[in-house]
């Protein structure tokens, strides 16, 4: 089995326990607190929350994920899809399809999966009243066992007809669900921020904002060489901290470079910065043609600017050194070229930083300029 997994949520032995941050997520869900954390990808958002609800005794989990959402019959099928993970016994689908009974649910045998679910009709759910509908669902069962709701990915609500109201209509059967923590995750900020930030949405000031952080910690470090040598590797901390280091603490991009040095080595082998090059390699292999695809798409001017980024770093765009990197002799084309790059999703600014969204992405363009 591979001892090292990324892109996708993490449990189990592929999951490092957070321990500080978990016991303050697991006391606010258990105290029906909503919560909103926001983060770039890949900084263990989604796998933290599932892990939290999981762990805490009678809570179930109803995750939604809303990444790529279209519309609002699609904001129903996906809850559905998520309801049945809660409970697949006829009773409650049975009792889940009567509360549903406006958007012509039918319980079904999934084709990919072999177990029941429920469909529910495209165009019955197509208003943005259907959204009320399945909340008023998702409360029905809450008078019967907690739940936390987890909607995933959240800022994508915005990008559907009729967001707006059905973000009103979200809202307000929240509001009265006081015992039910519901937990926003997202990952775009400035758009996160407009549904939790800005006065007039429906959700402003409706959740505590928490962070949860990089993974410096020792315990990241003891669990990394743990799962070097159970995959028969063996690493020193010292080198493992480089790592991390090197990454800002993103897990996702740890587990990521791990997984290629255990590529690139053998059974028993010792791994150290002598390996870092051919795994970069092994990765660059992997996605160069995405990359190559990034690039193929920006224009001149784009590229410099992001092969300066690569080069110089984003502390300083406006300093001379950046400008003559990027061949620009003007601070603010730069500074339009970069807000491009973050739309298009390649870099992003925080704190004061521009820097690349993939650690993996900017070293291949380093060694391109
Ligand atoms: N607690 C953790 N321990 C170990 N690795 C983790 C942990 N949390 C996240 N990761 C790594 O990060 C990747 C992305 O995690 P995910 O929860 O999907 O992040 P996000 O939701 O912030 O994008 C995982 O596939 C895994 O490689
Ligand atoms: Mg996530």
């Amino acid at each position: 089995m591979e001892p090292f997994k990324f892109g996708c949520i993490v449990g189990d032995e592929h999951y490092c326990v957070r321990p500080q941050i978990e016991k303050e997520m697991k006391r606010h869900i258990s105290g029906g607190q909503n919560l909103v954390i926001q983060g770039e990808r890949r900084r263990g958002k989604s796998s933290l929350v599932v892990k939290c609800v999981r762990s805490i005794r009678g809570m179930g989990l109803l995750y939604v994920d809303l990444l790529g959402i279209t519309s609002a019959s699609d904001f129903c099928r996906r809850v559905a899809d998520g309801i049945v993970v809660l409970d697949r016994s006829r009773s409650f689908l049975q009792k889940t399809a009567a509360l549903l009974s406006s958007l012509r649910p039918l319980v079904v045998i999934d084709r990919d999966t072999g177990l029941p679910a429920i469909s529910i009709d495209a165009r019955s759910a197509s208003d943005p009243s259907s959204v009320l509908t399945v909340m008023n669902m998702i409360a029905a069962h809450t008078k019967e066992r907690r739940i936390c709701v987890v909607f995933d990915e959240f800022q994508d609500i915005l990008d559907i007809p009729d967001s707006k109201r059905v973000l009103s209509e979200l809202r307000s059967k929240i509001q009265f669900l006081a015992d039910t923590s519901f937990v926003f995750l997202g990952s775009v900020r400035n758009r996160m921020s407009e549904i939790f930030a800005h006065p007039r949405s429906p959700f402003f000031k409706s959740a505590l904002e928490m962070s949860i952080g990089e993974m410096y910690d020792d315990s990241f470090v003891e669990f990394l060489v743990g799962r070097f040598k159970g995959a028969r590797r063996s690493v020193d901390a010292e080198f493992v901290q480089k790592i991390i280091r090197d990454l800002d603490g993103v897990p996702g991009d740890v587990q990521e470079l791990c997984d290629a040095l255990w590529s690139v080595t053998q059974n028993g082998e010792h791994i150290d910065v002598a390996k870092l090059d051919a795994a970069y390699r092994y990765i660059f292999a992997h996605e160069g043609s995405s990359y190559e695809t990034y690039i193929r798409l920006l224009t001149l001017h784009q590229r410099k600017v992001l092969g300066a980024l690569a080069a110089v770093g984003g502390a300083h765009v406006s300093s001379n050194d950046f400008l003559d990197a990027a061949g620009s002799h003007n601070a603010s084309s730069v500074k339009k070229a970069l807000a491009r790059l973050a739309d298009a999703g390649h870099v992003y600014h925080f704190k004061g930083e521009w820097k690349f969204a993939s650690p993996f992405f900017c070293e291949w363009m380093r060694r391109r300029v």
